[in-house]
């Protein structure tokens, strides 16, 4: 018999239908029983039930009324994390939910066996654990707006964020057009090269000052950017797309002279496939997860060296694409 679902599993349930409408609900079963490390799926009636009842469980994860209601689940995770997040507030480090539920991660497993709770640590959790100790304002630092295609956006962008030390720019945002060989047009390919790969090269350079402030401050920064393997010319072996691909090309080509103009700076560059993940990119038919696509790409780029060569890498293992 699996465990019944918690209040907060089933608001994260719905979180995913709304952030993925398209996924069925036996994909939502099966990504549920992953998702909450379930010994089985939940039954697609149950999955049912529950986004039938999506409004009453959204309410009651607001009131916090969950199954274990707000008390502490764990005192010593509690201090712990309480702790880290005073520390990080000391020396003005901003958190965001991400790196607060991987360190309650590391807390949680650090614990010894016999008096680890066993906990999901999920969305729910740690609007609780927030709510407990008046954290509101975790989130973004800055949101700016930009539209990568456009020089004066980048400079605007660019000057909204002078002298803020930046160790990671993560180029991510992205085009795809899949054009054949009867209706690519030059409009076509010019609009996706100006997204995919002059953008992401124009707002490397304009925020080289940002980046050479974290170098200043912590021996190093990185640029990430996002590309694809249909940039590869190696690895394609189903032709089309012609604008997409010479612009993913077009990206990995420009990282690789960024990488060496900047290498001597401590700038490192990485370039990450992200996988055919389920996003609007692909009309949602993406085999791949957005949160396990950006777990695969912060593993490697948690490892990476200003002095690895730039390969283009694979998000599940950091394989290799030949380009
Ligand atoms: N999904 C895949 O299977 C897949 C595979 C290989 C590579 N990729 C790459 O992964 C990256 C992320 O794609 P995704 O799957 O998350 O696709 P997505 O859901 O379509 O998201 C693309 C993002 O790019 C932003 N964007 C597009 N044009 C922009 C512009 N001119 N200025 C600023 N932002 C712009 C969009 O912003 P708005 O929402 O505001 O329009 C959106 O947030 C892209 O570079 C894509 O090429 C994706």
């Amino acid at each position: 018999m699996g465990k019944w679902l918690t209040v907060e599993e089933k608001f994260e349930l719905v979180m995913k239908h709304r952030r993925c409408p398209s996924l069925s609900q036996t994909k939502l079963a099966r990504w549920a029983q992953t998702a909450f490390n379930l010994s089985r799926a939940p039954l697609t009636n149950t999955v049912k039930k529950i986004l039938q009842s999506a409004s009453e469980i959204e309410e009651k994860q607001r009131l916090g009324i969950t199954k274990r209601g707000r008390d502490v689940a764990s005192p010593e995770l509690e201090v712990a994390l309480k702790s880290f997040v005073d520390a990080c507030e000391a020396d003005g480090v901003r958190l965001s939910r991400k790196l607060l539920a991987q360190k309650a991660r590391q807390i949680l497993a650090g614990l010894p066996e016999d008096t680890r709770p066993k906990m999901a640590l999920s969305v729910g959790w740690m609007t609780n654990f927030m709510a407990r100790h008046g954290l509101r304002r975790l989130g973004p630092w800055k949101l700016v707006p930009l539209d990568i295609s456009e020089k004066q956006s980048i400079a605007v962008a660019a000057r909204a964020l002078e002298g803020v030390p930046i160790d990671l720019l993560i180029n991510n945002a992205g085009v795809c057009e899949n054009h054949n060989l009867e209706d690519t047009t030059s409009e076509n390919c010019v609009r996706q090269f100006e997204v995919n790969a002059l953008g992401p090269l124009l707002m490397t350079r304009a925020l080289l000052p940002n980046l050479r402030l974290a170098v200043s401050a912590r021996g190093s920064a990185f640029v990430a950017q996002i590309t694809s393997r249909m940039g590869s010319v190696a690895d394609n072996s189903s032709g089309g797309a012609y604008g997409y691909r010479a612009s993913k090309g077009a990206l990995n080509v420009f990282t690789k002279s960024l990488a060496i103009d900047l290498a001597p700076q401590n700038i490192g560059c990485l370039l990450l496939h992200p996988g055919n993940v389920n996003t609007a990119h692909g009309n949602f038919t993406g085999a791949v997860e957005p949160e396990e696509s950006v777990a695969g790409m912060a593993r490697i780029i948690a490892c990476v060296r200003v002095e690895d060569p730039l390969q283009m890498r694979h998000f599940g293992k950091g394989d290799v694409i030949d380009w």
